[in-house]
């Protein structure tokens, strides 16, 4: 999926497994068998003020799965042309987000916990944190 021709339709929602029981629920993400790019890195945004944005920026090549493993939040994407929002609040359902969509994360529920799986170790090289220079770089033939 390369930065320029990528849009909104290619970022799906993934169910992810459930092993259901009594005693609860559990969710395994094998590497390369439930995602579809090698992992490098996972991180997890938590404590985030009700009414703070994040996000704010695109990637040349990151890929990434974001889960709300607790929670809720909405996730906006833009691809130069529309935009969509998505709302996360089930642990076994991520949103696979490729390389070119510009993303914000909105409406943290109280205690809520956005886990991503990532396809790259940070670099800060890799965003592109200006809308207006994100629109030139998906625009520009
Ligand atoms: P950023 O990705 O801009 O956060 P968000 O998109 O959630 O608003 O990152 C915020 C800060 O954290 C920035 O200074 C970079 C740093 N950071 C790391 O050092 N490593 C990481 O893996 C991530 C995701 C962020």
């Amino acid at each position: 999926m390369d930065f320029k021709n990528s849009n909104i339709s290619d970022c799906k929602i993934i169910t992810l497994p459930k092993i259901h029981n009594t005693l609860g629920n559990i969710t395994a993400i094998e590497n390369l068998n439930d995602v579809p790019f090698n992992v490098q890195r996972i991180y997890y945004l938590y404590d985030v003020p009700s009414n703070e944005e994040r996000g704010g920026h695109a990637h040349y090549e990151l890929e990434q799965f974001i889960i709300a493993v607790s929670g809720s939040f909405d996730i906006i994407l833009k691809d130069g042309v529309t935009e969509k929002a998505v709302t996360l609040n089930r642990p076994n359902n991520a949103l696979h987000v490729v390389p070119g969509l510009w993303r914000e994360i909105a409406n943290f529920s109280g205690g809520s916990i956005c886990l991503v799986l990532a396809s790259e170790k940070y670099d800060e090289n890799d965003y592109i944190r200006d809308y207006n220079k994100y629109l030139d770089l998906k625009h520009d033939s």
